[in-house]
Protein backbone atom coordinates (compact mmCIF):
# COMPACT_ATOMS: atom_id res chain seq x y z
CA UNK A 1 0.00 0.00 0.00
CA UNK A 2 1.39 2.95 -0.85
CA UNK A 3 1.37 5.78 1.54
CA UNK A 4 1.78 10.40 1.53
CA UNK A 5 2.83 12.19 4.51
CA UNK A 6 1.98 16.27 3.79
CA UNK A 7 1.54 18.94 5.95
CA UNK A 8 0.52 22.33 5.79
CA UNK A 9 2.43 25.19 6.77
CA UNK A 10 2.47 29.17 5.64
CA UNK A 11 4.98 31.28 4.25
CA UNK A 12 4.93 34.90 4.68
CA UNK A 13 6.72 37.72 2.92
CA UNK A 14 7.62 39.39 5.95
CA UNK A 15 6.84 39.48 10.19
CA UNK A 16 5.06 42.16 9.88
CA UNK A 17 2.45 39.88 8.05
CA UNK A 18 2.27 38.01 11.55
CA UNK A 19 -0.56 38.25 14.47
CA UNK A 20 0.57 40.77 16.79
CA UNK A 21 1.20 37.76 19.45
CA UNK A 22 3.92 36.24 17.08
CA UNK A 23 5.39 39.19 15.78
CA UNK A 24 6.08 39.65 19.85
CA UNK A 25 7.39 36.01 20.53
CA UNK A 26 9.78 36.55 16.97
CA UNK A 27 10.91 39.63 18.55
CA UNK A 28 11.65 38.12 21.86
CA UNK A 29 13.53 35.20 20.09
CA UNK A 30 15.78 37.62 17.67
CA UNK A 31 16.71 39.70 21.01
CA UNK A 32 17.58 36.37 22.80
CA UNK A 33 19.87 35.98 20.12
CA UNK A 34 22.37 38.42 22.19
CA UNK A 35 22.34 36.02 24.92
CA UNK A 36 23.79 33.02 23.05
CA UNK A 37 27.59 32.03 23.88
CA UNK A 38 28.61 30.62 20.50
CA UNK A 39 32.35 31.74 20.34
CA UNK A 40 33.28 28.46 18.26
CA UNK A 41 30.55 29.05 15.37
CA UNK A 42 29.90 32.58 16.00
CA UNK A 43 26.14 31.54 15.19
CA UNK A 44 24.00 32.89 17.41
CA UNK A 45 20.94 31.31 18.24
CA UNK A 46 17.64 32.95 20.37
CA UNK A 47 14.70 31.19 20.88
CA UNK A 48 11.41 32.31 22.46
CA UNK A 49 8.34 30.42 23.77
CA UNK A 50 4.65 32.01 24.69
CA UNK A 51 3.49 29.63 27.94
CA UNK A 52 -0.09 28.91 29.01
CA UNK A 53 0.47 31.54 31.40
CA UNK A 54 0.98 34.36 28.97
CA UNK A 55 4.47 34.82 30.05
CA UNK A 56 7.46 34.51 27.18
CA UNK A 57 10.62 32.49 28.32
CA UNK A 58 13.62 32.67 25.90
CA UNK A 59 16.56 30.50 25.16
CA UNK A 60 19.95 30.72 23.52
CA UNK A 61 22.67 28.36 22.49
CA UNK A 62 25.58 27.46 25.22
CA UNK A 63 28.72 26.34 23.17
CA UNK A 64 31.86 24.13 25.00
CA UNK A 65 35.12 24.21 24.83
CA UNK A 66 34.26 20.21 24.39
CA UNK A 67 32.04 21.24 21.45
CA UNK A 68 29.58 18.16 21.47
CA UNK A 69 28.59 19.51 25.04
CA UNK A 70 27.17 22.44 23.44
CA UNK A 71 23.22 23.08 23.64
CA UNK A 72 21.21 24.61 21.02
CA UNK A 73 18.74 27.25 21.95
CA UNK A 74 15.15 25.23 21.28
CA UNK A 75 16.56 22.64 23.98
CA UNK A 76 18.11 25.36 26.42
CA UNK A 77 14.69 27.03 26.23
CA UNK A 78 12.29 23.73 26.25
CA UNK A 79 14.70 22.66 29.26
CA UNK A 80 14.51 25.39 31.27
CA UNK A 81 10.49 25.54 30.60
CA UNK A 82 10.34 22.18 31.71
CA UNK A 83 12.81 22.53 35.28
CA UNK A 84 10.75 26.09 36.01
CA UNK A 85 7.26 26.09 34.71
CA UNK A 86 6.42 22.26 35.05
CA UNK A 87 2.80 23.18 35.21
CA UNK A 88 2.79 25.23 32.19
CA UNK A 89 2.45 24.47 28.43
CA UNK A 90 4.06 25.61 25.44
CA UNK A 91 1.52 27.22 23.02
CA UNK A 92 4.38 28.89 20.36
CA UNK A 93 7.79 29.06 19.79
CA UNK A 94 9.84 31.38 17.56
CA UNK A 95 13.43 30.88 16.21
CA UNK A 96 15.98 33.54 15.07
CA UNK A 97 19.86 33.82 14.81
CA UNK A 98 22.56 35.89 14.26
CA UNK A 99 25.60 34.70 12.30
CA UNK A 100 28.59 37.10 12.50
CA UNK A 101 29.27 37.25 9.09
CA UNK A 102 26.54 37.01 7.21
CA UNK A 103 22.72 38.27 7.22
CA UNK A 104 20.32 36.83 9.04
CA UNK A 105 17.45 37.28 6.25
CA UNK A 106 15.78 33.46 5.52
CA UNK A 107 14.36 31.17 8.25
CA UNK A 108 16.56 28.30 10.01
CA UNK A 109 14.85 25.08 11.08
CA UNK A 110 16.04 23.05 14.41
CA UNK A 111 18.22 20.19 14.35
CA UNK A 112 17.27 16.73 14.72
CA UNK A 113 17.95 16.41 18.42
CA UNK A 114 15.99 19.91 19.16
CA UNK A 115 13.10 18.17 16.74
CA UNK A 116 12.78 14.97 18.77
CA UNK A 117 12.82 17.19 22.45
CA UNK A 118 10.25 19.20 20.56
CA UNK A 119 8.21 16.34 19.67
CA UNK A 120 8.41 15.37 23.55
CA UNK A 121 7.23 18.19 24.87
CA UNK A 122 4.07 18.26 22.32
CA UNK A 123 3.29 14.63 23.78
CA UNK A 124 3.83 15.26 26.97
CA UNK A 125 1.16 18.50 26.75
CA UNK A 126 -1.04 16.73 24.42
CA UNK A 127 -1.12 19.81 22.77
CA UNK A 128 0.73 21.36 19.38
CA UNK A 129 3.33 23.90 19.49
CA UNK A 130 3.24 26.38 16.96
CA UNK A 131 6.81 26.68 15.44
CA UNK A 132 7.28 30.46 14.08
CA UNK A 133 10.94 30.37 12.59
CA UNK A 134 12.57 33.47 10.81
CA UNK A 135 15.85 35.48 10.34
CA UNK A 136 16.45 39.12 11.60
CA UNK A 137 14.02 39.88 8.64
CA UNK A 138 13.11 38.85 5.46
CA UNK A 139 10.69 35.61 5.05
CA UNK A 140 9.08 33.87 8.22
CA UNK A 141 7.45 30.01 8.36
CA UNK A 142 4.69 28.93 10.25
CA UNK A 143 4.24 25.39 11.20
CA UNK A 144 1.15 24.35 13.21
CA UNK A 145 2.57 21.73 15.12
CA UNK A 146 6.30 20.88 15.96
CA UNK A 147 5.47 17.03 14.70
CA UNK A 148 5.42 18.11 11.00
CA UNK A 149 9.25 18.61 11.80
CA UNK A 150 9.78 14.71 12.34
CA UNK A 151 7.84 12.88 10.92
CA UNK A 152 7.31 9.10 12.11
CA UNK A 153 9.63 10.66 15.20
CA UNK A 154 9.49 8.57 18.32
CA UNK A 155 7.30 8.57 20.36
CA UNK A 156 7.82 7.88 24.47
CA UNK A 157 4.54 6.21 25.19
CA UNK A 158 5.66 2.91 24.03
CA UNK A 159 7.48 3.16 27.02
CA UNK A 160 5.03 2.72 29.23
N1 LIG B 1 21.97 25.81 16.75
C1 LIG B 1 20.87 26.13 17.49
O1 LIG B 1 21.00 26.65 18.62
N2 LIG B 1 19.66 25.88 16.98
C2 LIG B 1 19.43 25.41 15.72
O2 LIG B 1 18.27 25.28 15.32
C3 LIG B 1 20.56 25.08 14.85
C4 LIG B 1 21.90 25.19 15.45
C5 LIG B 1 23.30 26.14 17.29
C6 LIG B 1 24.17 24.99 17.68
C7 LIG B 1 25.54 25.61 17.59
O3 LIG B 1 25.81 26.31 18.80
C8 LIG B 1 25.41 26.63 16.47
O4 LIG B 1 24.02 26.87 16.32
C9 LIG B 1 25.99 26.18 15.14
O5 LIG B 1 25.51 24.93 14.79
Amino acid sequence: MQKKYAFEYELLEHAGLLPTADQNLLQAAIIATESAYAPYSNFKVGAAALLSTGQIIIGSNQESSSFPVGICAERTLLNSIGSQYPEATIISMAVSYDPLNKPSIEPISPCGMCRQSLLDFENRYHAPIKIILAGKSGPVMVLPSASNLLPFGFDGAILK
